[in-house]
């Protein structure tokens, strides 16, 4: 059992922290927002994040929460950076909030051994930054060097809308470190998740063939490397899917059949291979921006990764031309958006494509009125898109022009479409995740359009309302 510190009670930090209190060390999560803080203490999560909640009950006597550094560092063996680490102006990663979080570990270091680890994203050298940063930070309050700690790198690879799952049960742990007593007490620290010895918690068993989770120790820039190759490459390959998808529908190819025809391929595997809307969200945008800054810094022009970048941006485009092929004008037109979280299971509004399509079709002159199962409060405080927000399917669809599938929530495919039909007045469906069962909305009158897939149905002959 660690005493343990998360710093930083975000997505990544909360999930951390909840879960290495269910393995049994003791965890003290510190926030500099005060008022997230006092939420955490009566039980309220800032953000939506299956079973994190339960988590954290089942957790609690182990788990404390704290906005002040001098309360929780002294006593820590060891200090997750879990803050946030957005793009800067010029594409590289903002490192102000790590900045920060090192120095205010660095005052407070305790006496004992203690591992500082970089859960957070950041470029190449960051763990030497933060090393440099702590120990100015101690010098400063005490006039001397620390005694004893290390610097390691240990990225994070949760999934958001499944991070207490990938939490516990994940592919691998890569620690990157040049202290080997560091790397041992994150060994001892993980050593439940890599052997599996713990009991799964009720509401998440351990899948069925889990074995023993890889530990991957290695040096720290490469530990750093490893996070983004990862995250680049998982963009990639939606890219790459996505531009195959553009040529499918020219040539009257199924994307989907394609895809499987490809996936099935155990060098390439099916996952990442769906055609949509493209990428999103709080990692792949700031990630790929940040490698791509990373090889500038270094001369590497990294044109693959720019590439992944730009096809993702032509996706939400090619969305506004498949609207405008069937309603020749948005102007005055408004458009229903099924989801604004940048992908389903979250509240996650940050880069999201939903926004981003909202975003052009509003520039087109389009009215955008949106529906999403858990992201629509978030959504009314933290966006300042001029969107009209419905709560329930007959409010988002009364007297719509077209509707447009941007988050594949489940839930989408349950909507009784068959009565919803009459209430828009064009029964244009534009499934931008092919999502949908697309034979059932043909049969209840609908013109389906997809990504990548033969577009289905007609629209009735009196043609579009207000089209010429
Ligand atoms: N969200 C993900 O899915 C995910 C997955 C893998 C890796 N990551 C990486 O993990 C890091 C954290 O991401 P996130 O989504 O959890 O961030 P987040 O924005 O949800 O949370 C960051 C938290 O850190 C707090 N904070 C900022 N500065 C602080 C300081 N000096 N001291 C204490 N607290 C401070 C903020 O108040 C906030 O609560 C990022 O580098 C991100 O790239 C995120």
């Amino acid at each position: 059992m660690k005493q343990v510190v998360v710093v930083g009670a975000g997505y990544v930090g909360l999930t951390t922290g909840a879960v290495l209190a269910y393995l049994g060390h003791r965890v003290k999560v510190l926030d500099v927002d005060p008022a997230r803080v006092e939420d955490l203490k009566r039980g309220k999560l800032p953000f939506f994040e299956p079973h994190l909640q339960e988590l954290i009950s089942l957790s609690q006597a182990r788990l404390a929460f704290t906005s002040q550094y001098e309360e929780a560092i002294p006593t820590a063996e060891v200090i997750f950076i879990a803050v946030g680490t957005p793009s800067g102006p010029d594409g590289a990663p903002d490192l102000s909030q790590a900045r920060s979080a090192a120095l205010g570990i660095g005052r407070h270091l305790g006496e004992g051994f203690t591992v500082v680890v970089n859960k957070s994203t950041v470029p190449v050298g960051s763990g030497n930054y933060v090393e440099a940063m702590v120990r100015r930070a101690f010098w400063e309050a005490h006039g001397q060097e620390p005694r004893a700690y290390a610097v390691v790198s240990n990225p994070e690879f949760l999934r958001e809308g499944q991070a207490v799952y990938d939490s516990l049960y994940p592919d691998r742990i890569v620690v990157g470190a040049e202290d080997k007593r560091a790397l041992e007490v994150m060994r001892e620290l993980y050593e439940p998740i890599l052997e599996q010895s713990f009991a799964p918690p009720p509401f998440l068993p351990r899948p069925e063939r889990m074995g023993a989770v890889p530990f991957i120790t290695t040096d720290l820039a490469s530990a750093e490397l490893i996070k983004y190759g990862a995250n680049a490459f998982l963009a990639m390959k939606i890219s790459f899917i996505n531009e195959l998808a553009a040529l499918a529908e020219r040539v009257g190819a199924d994307i989907r059949e394609v895809a499987r025809g490809i996936g099935l391929d155990s060098r390439i595997g099916p996952r990442f291979l769906q055609a949509g809307l493209g990428w999103g969200g709080s990692c792949f945008p700031k990630d790929t921006l940040a490698l791509v800054a990373m090889g500038e810094e270094y001369g590497i022009p990294m044109p693959l990764v720019r590439a992944a970048r730009e096809v993702n941006f032509l996706q939400r485009q090619r969305v506004v031309d498949k609207l405008l092929g069937e309603l020749k004008t948005l102007k005055g037109r408004t458009i229903a958006l099924l989801g604004l979280a940048f992908k389903p299971h979250t509240d996650d509004l940050r880069e999201s494509p939903a926004l981003e399509l909202a975003v052009l079709l509003l520039g087109r002159g389009a009215f955008v009125r949106a529906h999403d199962p858990m992201a629509l409060t978030r959504a009314q405080s933290e966006v300042s898109l001029p969107l009209e927000y419905a709560k329930t399917p007959e409010d988002l669809l009364r007297g719509v022009d077209a509707v447009v599938l941007a988050t594949d929530w489940p839930e989408y495919r349950t909507w009784p479409w068959e009565s919803l039909r009459g209430l828009m007045r064009v029964p244009l469906v534009m499934d931008a995740r092919n999502h949908l069962d697309r034979d059932r909305l043909v049969a209840a009158g609908y013109r389906y359009l997809g990504i990548g897939v033969p577009s289905l149905g007609v629209l009735n002959k009196e043609g579009i309302p207000g089209s010429k």
